[in-house]
């Protein structure tokens, strides 16, 4: 966030050679691969409750094939860390050969994404060596959260809660190091509960789903236990036949609007026997939980930059007692520059 909020405002100069076609654009696409098609789904939901044009998360992979609608209207913007993702470029290619206005979101300075994009804002988060994207990941949020911000404000759109989204912005270093400092002995405790799981399960609603697909990714990349991310509302629509006695549920409910929707749906799973690792707010009511983990006191729509430290640490737990090679799982890159 270093130079990008300066007193009350937030300063993204480099869409200035772009803000005629934002002010044009009447819908959104966000378009990436993995843990940036996840910080993907977070732009589209925050922008969405933004401003009143669709905005759309499509995979990268299925963007260059598919039959989304783009045109001289449409805004685009390519999140990766690497600027190097085959699947991306070729996206980007053909939302530019139809005429779209395109932004990069990456961290490589230079790289292939930021030369083709009529704009990038970079996320700075310095050299990232694992092959899973964390601080990319975090950093990526962070940004996207400050993007869907402007193009809201430039798109005409501004929010009574302005003054409150800086004071939490401000806020967000500390609240993060102080979830580190008290969660991580305890996350350290639940992660050895997984170290003989085959499955595990993570759900959430709206943007505590983001966190559910990016948690259960990064819980099978590096620790190899099959994590699969569900909708909490969809449970019983087909993935509930798989609880069974002592199977684990990671489920989030951080959101007010829905936390006690999701409550509804975890008991469900409590009376199939599931054992439930609970990350929630403050105030959500969680009695009968054995394993929960408050967030501190934060915007909902910025919870999941502080549930993403805590399902990474999780994840780094079990697959440090598994004895698996955090840095570089088997069989992943860190970049994927072919398709
Ligand atoms: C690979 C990496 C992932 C990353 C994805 C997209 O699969 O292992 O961590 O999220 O590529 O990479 P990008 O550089 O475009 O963000």
């Amino acid at each position: 966030m270093r130079g990008r909020i300066e007193g009350k405002s937030i300063v993204l100069p480099e869409l200035d050679p772009i803000l005629g076609r934002i002010l044009r654009a009447d819908h959104v696409l966000w378009i990436a691969c993995g843990t940036a098609y996840h910080a993907c789904v977070y732009g589209q939901m925050v922008l969405n409750s933004l401003v009143p044009i669709n905005s759309t998360a499509i995979p990268a992979s299925e963007f260059r094939y598919g039959n989304y609608y783009v045109d001289k209207n449409t805004l685009c913007i390519f999140v990766s860390q690497s600027g190097e993702t085959a699947d991306t470029l070729a996206a980007i290619k053909r939302a530019k050969s139809s005429g779209a206005a395109t932004i990069a979101v990456a961290n490589v300075l230079g790289s292939s994404l930021t030369r083709i994009a009529d704009a990038t804002v970079y996320t700075c988060a310095g050299l990232e060596i694992a092959v899973a994207s964390t601080k990319a990941y975090t950093a990526q949020l962070t940004l996207i959260y400050l993007l869907a911000q402007k193009l809201a404000e430039i798109m005409g759109y501004s929010t009574r809660e302005h003054d409150e989204i800086i004071t939490y912005l401000n806020e967000l270093d500390r609240l993060t190091q102080e979830t580190i400092d008290i969660a991580k002995p305890v996350i350290r405790e639940y992660a050895s509960m997984l170290k003989n799981e085959h499955d595990v399960y993570f759900i959430g609603r709206q943007l505590d789903y983001v966190s559910a697909m990016e948690g259960a990714l990064k819980l099978k990349e590096i620790s190899y236990i099959h994590a699969d991310a569900y909708y909490a509302g969809e449970l019983k629509h087909g993935p509930i036949a798989l609880i069974q006695d002592q199977t684990v549920v990671i489920a989030f409910a951080t959101q007010p609007e829905v936390a006690s929707k999701t409550i509804s749906n975890i008991k469900e799973t409590v009376a199939r026997g599931a054992k439930i690792i609970l990350i929630t707010d403050q105030n959500t009511p969680a009695e009968g939980f054995t394993y929960v983990i408050r967030i501190p006191e934060i915007r909902p729509d910025l919870a999941c930059i502080i549930s993403a430290v805590i399902f990474q640490f999780l994840a780094y737990y079990a697959a440090s007692d598994r004895g698996c090679d955090i840095d570089k799982p088997r069989n992943l890159a860190k970049s994927v520059t072919v398709e």
